[in-house]
């Protein structure tokens, strides 16, 4: 890989990858796309049908092997969260880019969307606390913050690629 992207949901992690992938000649693979793929059902049938924890090791197993693949990927917002993923990443020697984003822009960006289980299960207030408590450790998980708020999708890509 030549950059990871991370972030809460809604940070614009599969947005920017595609658009970073697309202007570096490069693969681009989305965690979330990938376990779907390999599970056969979408995300919200997994964590209905088996549970939270059944899709973090699986997400934890493909993001091993996506980080064997070429080009930019971009993980789910819960990724960087989970010990085994974070050391996954401290030890990769690819870059790890943070997609920040303010409560305003996230809430605007996720709420109603019934594709993340998340959303459907946690009210604003429960989302937002989630959102804080992760703070901090995307942020250990780091090499480059961004803050997105007031950039276009092509202006974080700028960024990205002047700073690799
Ligand atoms: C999750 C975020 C989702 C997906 C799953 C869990 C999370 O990815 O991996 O629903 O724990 O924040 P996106 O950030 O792409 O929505």
């Amino acid at each position: 890989m030549k950059a990871i992207l991370i972030g809460f949901m809604g940070s614009g992690k599969t947005t920017v990858g595609r658009l970073l992938a697309q202007q570096t000649g490069t693969e681009h693979a989305d965690l979330d796309e990938l376990i779907v793929a390999s599970a056969g059902c979408a995300i919200t049938d997994i964590f209905a049908n088996q549970g939270e924890a059944y899709f973090r090791r699986l997400e934890q197993q493909t993001l091993r092997r996506a980080l064997t693949t070429p080009g930019i990927l971009s993980t789910g917002g819960g990724t960087p969260t989970m010990p085994a993923n974070a050391a996954i990443l401290t030890a990769s020697p690819v870059p790890v880019i943070l997609l920040a984003a303010s409560d305003a822009t996230i809430l605007q960006r996720v709420t109603g969307d019934a594709s993340r289980p998340l959303v459907n299960d946690l009210d604003t207030t429960a989302l937002l606390d989630l959102k804080h408590r992760r703070a901090p450790l995307y942020e250990a998980a780091a090499d480059l913050v961004i803050q997105t708020d007031a950039l276009t999708p092509q202006q974080i890509v700028t960024t990205i690629q002047d700073w690799l």
